[in-house]
């Protein structure tokens, strides 16, 4: 019915690093050349927690676009916008918000997680609580079927899922629905249409959730039909009403393999990070003063990679041979560390070494980001306009 699309966004709070290279744009990258693919800047959900200082979200809004562009996200595989330029987004999370129960918000798991995790700031706000919901209508507003997070933002994608039940249940309702529904699976002719009704019944009676992914396929190849009949169809498949919201599924990303500097995760308030586009000079340098093995105090003594941070980004950067002379040569004391480093740093420049040049001709044509920024904004608009269509239509706002 719809085409599988994928829908992800990212706060524009800071630099990015090569924690979010290799955690979620090397995934981005991949997805775009499989499916239509919408990235975008979520600067309103900045602004829930920023709200007193966004000075950081209007710089590094740009700078988070050219290390899209920089990591090899494709303006020309994929949308990538800004979201408050796409005013949609809020008016359908006004929308959902009359339907959702505020106990669903309250239970989100990082509202208090975040609350507490982020104690300077006063998080008792409106929007703050609300944040999960306007995700929600983020990917709602784009009938997405797949949205890349991480293993934290799960609940999120999954109170989507209930919003879209909710939604269609309460105002998919429509007179004669299931005559309705009948004479649209007739238009399908006799060989699709049994193929409809044999998945129906895969779904319904045994809860084949594939079933409802072949039969959108189904449906969207159906050329003989209206939208309104395919809407019709698909919910259907459910139940009795329209599907006029899609219900997302979550494509997990891999937590990012890459470690930070001391060996914990890559995180900006850990100051631990590389950035994406780091000078070469300060690769280097902090590669060499990254802490080593502690029981390593003089050159002489040996060594155990696996208490070593630099050992987690030999698993990341180097091949099966270098990693076996750091085994051998820490071991036995043969290397010394700054000898031990020097893969490493040659391995995060030579990853880097594209990035920089992809990166360089944005920074010195920035009208070409805005231009980019600008087409993405628009090919968003023209999706989220036409949800919103059939949504006020569904509720009953089209006065006349
Ligand atoms: N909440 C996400 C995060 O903090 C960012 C985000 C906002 C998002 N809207 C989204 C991700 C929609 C995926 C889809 O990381
Ligand atoms: Fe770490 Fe390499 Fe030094 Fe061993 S030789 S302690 S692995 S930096």
């Amino acid at each position: 019915m719809y085409p599988d699309r994928v829908v992800s966004g990212m706060r524009p709070t800071g630099a990015l690093h090569l924690g979010h290279f290799h955690g979620a744009l090397k995934n981005w990258v991949k997805l775009q050349s499989e499916h239509p693919c919408l990235f975008f800047v979520a600067d309103w959900h900045a602004l829930t927690t920023h709200y007193d200082d966004p000075s950081v979200i209007e710089v590094s809004i740009w700078d988070m676009v050219i290390d899209w562009l920089a990591a090899g996200v494709d303006p020309k595989q994929c949308s990538i916008f800004i979201q408050s330029r796409v005013p949609e987004h809020a008016e359908l999370h006004l929308l959902l918000s009359m339907t959702t129960p505020l106990s669903w918000l309250e239970r989100v798991p990082t509202y208090k997680d975040q609350q507490e995790k982020l104690a300077d700031r006063d998080l008792g706000t409106y929007g703050f609580l609300g944040y999960p919901l306007l995700m929600s209508a983020d990917v709602l507003i784009y009938r997405a079927s797949m949205v890349p997070v991480g293993e934290d933002q799960i609940p999120h994608v999954e109170m989507t899922r209930e919003l879209a039940r909710r939604f269609n249940h309460i105002y998919g309702r429509e007179k004669g629905f299931e005559e309705k529904a009948q004479e649209a699976v007739k238009k399908l002719g006799g060989k699709l249409g049994k193929q409809y009704a044999a998945l129906r019944t895969a779904y319904q009676e045994q809860g084949h959730h594939e079933a409802l992914e072949q039969a959108r396929v189904l449906l969207e190849q159906a050329q003989s039909l209206s939208a309104a009949d395919r809407e019709r169809l698909l919910g259907y498949m459910a139940g009795g009403h329209k599907s006029i919201l899609v219900e997302p599924r979550v494509l997990l990303t891999e937590a990012s393999r890459l470690p930070g500097l001391d060996g914990g995760k890559m995180s900006k308030s850990y100051g631990n990070t590389i950035a994406l586009r780091e000078e070469k000079d300060a690769v280097v340098k902090k590669v060499r003063t990254m802490p080593t093995d502690p029981a390593r105090v003089r050159r002489t003594d040996p060594g155990e990679p696996a208490r070593c941070p630099v050992w987690k980004l030999h698993e990341v950067y180097s091949d099966d041979s270098t990693r076996e002379w750091v085994q051998k040569g820490c071991r036995s004391a043969g290397i010394g560390c700054i000898e031990c480093k020097q893969p490493v740093i040659e391995g995060i420049l030579r990853e880097q070494e594209p990035m920089r040049e992809r990166a360089q001709q944005y920074l010195d044509n920035p009208a070409l980001v805005r231009a980019i920024v600008a087409d993405g904004c628009d090919k968003a608009r023209v999706l989220a306009q036409e949800t919103m269509r059939d949504v006020r239509e569904a509720m009953g706002l089209n006065y006349k």
